[in-house]
């Protein structure tokens, strides 16, 4: 009976049941992961060698010292390993985080830092970006190259030589539903990113939304373009199908509407899984890509992580005869809370229902429950199985995120009478470019230490292509002249020390930044300003 227990907790870890599980299962010969590189090079990996694959991570992680609690992040694009890192990292009850490949030195040390990581896997390409900043991380013991030779004494190992003198099998301690396991960080409007953390029981919301919402059934060709520096690539990309059994396609090379298309038709995916902005970009491109591309097997085509809006279902009503299915949830959420799915009739604009067991609700700011039709915070009754667990080191960022029973997710949105969600905003001053979630405290506090600027302001404006885009308005000091170089130099120092994604794509040379009697940024001023609207009460600015 005891033994019993154990192998129900064994099957509770996420990793052991994306791969160990799977080969159990009989599907030990089943292409896990096609691998396709950035020049079309492809590469097969069954779940057998998914398995043994991050069996060996796990034992190289066991053999360093590295033991369950720690945490160990991957900052990679997307290479093959990349996932067994993860799933690797997961087996040995070792906290997963998730970095972009694109993240600047300042971006990776609060998270490194915060986190206390005592470990990295990256690559020849980014490790100077670590070195920079490795002084300032005592706790950060073992950077793994997957493309470099070790030098041990440094903390430096080669991801070959560890792997290769590492067993293949590998004995996953009982696992229970509160273990930790994968940490991302996300950006709020002040102060610095929050590091949200999820639990193995995750696998429960992953695992029946990639079944319920993206429909995958078992001889499904799936691909999730999100990179695994994002929820999308961690949920979508990794636990959902593999917990499934099913074949994903992961691509190396970066976006390009001929290549992708082909890319569809080609390895013939049943199932898509994008991003609005993504979708643009192929709207933008040659409408005959798609009509002499033979997409029939193409069943379903979902988006994710910014508001999809109905000129992009209508295109794709029109070039592809298909739907897209919208999707929202969060980092926090760990899955998707509200959708719109396969047989349910969509209406562009909206985000659909709520996923089974989901209980979503509107919500005045004190706390009344709206009514149909009502704009007001969006929120979920607690109590779904992905939830995160803490927000790491700031338990009162994550207290004041819950009031009578519910989390409060941030947006703002109404619910029409047929009971569908609609997506009104955010109720904090958080861009979302590209469906990436960029704080302007961040930014803000990037361009201070430019030797120039005397303050800044940061805030998204609408964009037609990346829903919103960044724009600083940057106050110089007396004396310094606007010129192309320096916004040459403001772009570059952003991109180097936040990430490519949040260099501003409009700088605006002003001669003050509005702030309320506190210091705060009026953001709202500087939205208005931009827009050229009513800038509304300003009672309490300073200037
Ligand atoms: C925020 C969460 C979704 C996982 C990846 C991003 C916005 C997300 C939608 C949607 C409108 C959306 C929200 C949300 N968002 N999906 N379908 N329609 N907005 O996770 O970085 O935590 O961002 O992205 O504002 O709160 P994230």
């Amino acid at each position: 009976m005891l033994e019993m227990q154990n192998e129900d907790k064994v099957y509770g870890n996420i990793a052991y049941a994306c791969t160990t599980l799977q080969c159990e299962r009989g599907l030990g010969n089943k292409t896990a992961m096609r691998w396709i590189d950035a020049h079309g090079g492809k590469t097969d990996f069954t779940f057998n060698d998914l398995d043994r694959e991050s069996n060996r991570f796990a034992n190289a992680l066991d053999s360093l010292g590295v033991t369950k609690g720690d945490i160990f992040f991957t900052f990679l694009p997307k290479t093959p390993e990349q996932f067994f890192a993860f799933l690797g990292i997961l087996k040995a009850q070792v906290i997963c985080g998730t970095l972009f490949s694109n993240f600047g030195e300042e971006a990776l040390l609060d998270r490194l830092g915060d986190s206390g990581a005592a470990g990295i896997v990256t690559r020849k390409g980014l490790f100077k970006k670590i070195m920079r900043i490795r002084g300032k991380l005592p706790k950060l013991k073992y950077i793994i190259l997957i493309d470099g030779d070790g030098e041990p004494e440094r903390g430096v190992f080669g991801y070959k030589d560890l792997t290769a003198a590492a067993r293949d099998e590998y004995e996953v301690q009982p696992t229970t539903a509160d273990t930790p396991s994968v940490l991302q960080y996300t950006s709020g409007s002040t102060g610095k990113p929050k590091g949200v953390l999820h639990c193995h029981g995750s696998l429960q919301g992953q695992m029946g939304t990639a079944r319920d919402v993206l429909g995958l059934r078992h001889d499904d060709i799936y691909w999730c373009t999100a990179d695994q520096g994002w929820i999308t690539g961690t949920s979508y990309g990794i636990i959902g199908p593999w917990s499934l059994g099913i074949t994903q396609i992961h691509y190396g090379g970066g976006f390009d509407a001929q290549a992708w298309v082909d890319l569809l038709a080609r390895e013939h995916v049943t199932v898509w899984y994008s991003a609005p902005t993504a979708l643009r970009m192929l709207m933008r491109s040659d409408e005959t890509i798609f009509t002499s591309a033979d997409l029939s097997e193409l069943r379903s085509i979902h988006s994710v992580g910014e508001p999809l809006n109905p000129e992009v279902i209508a295109w794709s009503r029109r070039v592809m005869n298909r739907d897209i299915y919208d999707t929202w949830f969060q980092t926090e959420t760990g899955a998707i809370m509200i959708c719109n799915r396969p047989g349910m009739e969509i209406f562009p604009g909206s985000m659909g229902k709520p996923a089974t067991g989901i209980e979503p609700a509107i919500v005045a700011d004190d706390g009344t429950i709206l009514k149909d039709g009502e704009q007001g915070n969006l929120c979920i009754k607690i109590g779904w199985p992905s939830m995160f667990s803490t927000y790491l080191n700031n338990e009162s960022a994550y207290a004041s995120k819950f009031k009578n029973g519910y989390y409060y997710t941030g947006d703002t949105a109404r619910r029409d009478a047929n009971g569908y969600y609609w997506f009104m905003g955010r109720s904090d001053d958080v861009i979302n470019t590209a469906g990436h979630l960029i704080s302007p405290f961040e930014i803000e506090s990037a361009l201070l230490e430019i030797d120039e600027i005397a303050e800044s302001g940061v805030i998204g404006a609408p964009d037609e292509l990346l829903y919103e885009k960044v724009v600083a308005f940057v106050h110089l000091h007396e004396g310094v002249v606007p010129t192309k170089d320096l916004e040459l130099k403001i772009r570059l120092h952003v991109s180097n020390k936040a990430s490519s994604i949040a260099t501003p794509q409009e700088i605006i040379f002003c001669d003050g930044i509005p702030k309320n009697k506190s210091g705060k940024i009026m953001r709202r001023v500087l939205r208005a300003r931009y827009s050229g609207a009513d800038i509304g009460d300003t009672s309490t600015l300073e200037i």
